[in-house]
């Protein structure tokens, strides 16, 4: 059944309308008309005829113009039109293609041809129809996901930063009982231990969220002054003690000589150490050991730490993934990857970028270990100052 499909006959002839409207009626569809381009234009935007039949001779605005008008206009561009023509001349043909014409009629109008033709058009339009309300929901459920995830991320950050406070409490009474392990019955000492690891493990991971999330949204600028890497390094590799020493894995750090002080945000710089050191030592086997080099690179004006593990190395297709969050989802869900949350690597890269330093992996084959290094400035650029001082903090 046609009757719901609304055709819009445009013609200066009265005649040659009628004629059109006598053939369409009986064929069931809605049947229009109008007089002249201007009127035909007049009514198309309330109409929304699924179809129209354009003469193409009419005085003061003919076919050709009406349709440059219909296909220019958003709202009307996708309504099929028929040139109706005496015209048999290519370059009229032409003419209306490059108008924006989908298929053209002689006159005479042949009835048989009248409705192949607005048959097949209006069939197109309807995949058409159907195709944009298709995209509209599309774009509506897009928009609804979008505002849900934003929701979930909202919450999951605000239940991540209520975790921090608890087990920083947690943390701090496990590291009393560690400290007076002396006073503790037989194995405690040991777990309690195993526990204090447990904890900063959990409080890193904690951290590293919320710093993505804050990096994300650029609320996080690192707070720079010139500090020791030496010394910093000493303070991770500390708190790494009791983890190595479980894995019977020796941690070898070379002091850097002469190293400088760099500018660089203590906390953060810190974290990223932590970060490194962690996956190394869960990556290495037991019984094998890690390096830690620093090194004083005056002519790239920068100094570079190095942290290199004996475990099983990484695939070169995956050296770059590894410091993409969204990447690592895939990986993690690609068979036999085992390990934490993935963020820690994300949350280095944006740290260290964040000093305008680089890192990288260098693997040096399978079952040969891996080498991650990062790079910070020596000194501070004009452009990070400035920002520095434009913004001066939120952590
Ligand atoms: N030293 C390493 N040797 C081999 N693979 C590594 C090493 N460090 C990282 N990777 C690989 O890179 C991935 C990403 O590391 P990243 O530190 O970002 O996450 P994670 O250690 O899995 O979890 P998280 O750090 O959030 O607890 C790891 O899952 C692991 O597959
Ligand atoms: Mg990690």
């Amino acid at each position: 059944m046609n009757s719901e499909k609304k055709i819009l006959v445009v013609d200066d002839e009265q005649r040659n309308v009628r004629l059109l409207k006598a053939l369409l009626v009986p064929m069931g569809y809605a049947v229009q008309t109008a007089l002249s381009g201007p009127e035909a234009i007049g009514i198309i935007e309330t109409l929304r005829p699924d179809l129209v039949l354009l003469d193409i001779m009419m005085p003061e605005m003919d076919g050709f113009a009406v349709c440059r008008r219909l296909k220019g206009n958003e709202s009307t561009r996708t309504i099929p039109v028929i040139m109706v023509t005496a015209l048999h001349g290519k370059e009229d043909r032409l003419k209306a293609m490059e108008a924006g014409a989908d298929d053209f009629l002689s006159k005479p109008v042949d009835a048989t041809e009248l409705s192949i033709r607005v048959k097949s058009l209006l069939r197109i339009k309807t995949y058409q129809d159907d195709l944009q309300a298709s995209y509209g929901e599309i774009a509506e459920k897009n928009e609804r996901l979008a505002s849900l995830h934003q929701m979930k991320e909202q919450l999951m950050h605000m239940i991540v930063h209520d975790l921090s406070n608890p087990l920083a409490n947690i943390t701090w009474g496990l590291e009393l009982l560690a400290a007076g392990r002396d006073e503790l019955p037989g194995a405690f000492g040991g777990l309690v231990d195993g526990l204090v690891c447990s904890c900063r493990d959990v409080n890193d991971m904690v951290q590293n969220i919320l710093d993505v999330y804050k990096m994300d949204e650029e609320k996080l600028k690192p707070l720079k002054k010139a500090g020791s890497l030496d010394g910093l390094i000493a303070e991770v590799v500390s708190l790494f003690d009791v983890k190595a020493r479980e894995r019977k894995i020796a941690i070898q750090w070379e002091e850097g000589s002469g190293v400088p002080t760099v500018p660089l945000d203590a906390v953060l710089i810190k974290r990223v150490m932590a970060n490194l050191l962690n996956n190394a030592i869960r990556y290495t086997p037991t019984g094998e050991e890690v390096t830690i080099a620093v090194a004083h690179m005056p002519d790239q004006g920068e100094v570079c730490v190095r942290v290199r593990d004996s475990g099983k190395g990484l695939e070169p297709e995956y050296h770059e993934k590894i410091f993409d969050k969204f990447e690592q989802v895939h990986l993690r869900m690609s068979a036999g990857r085992s390990g934490g949350h993935g963020l820690g690597l994300a949350f280095c890269r944006m740290a260290v970028e964040a000093h305008e330093g680089r890192i990288w992996l260098e693997s040096h084959g399978d079952g040969r270990g891996c080498t991650f290094c990062f790079t910070l400035p020596l000194v501070e650029s004009e452009a990070s100052t400035e920002a520095a001082m434009e913004a001066p903090l939120a952590r």
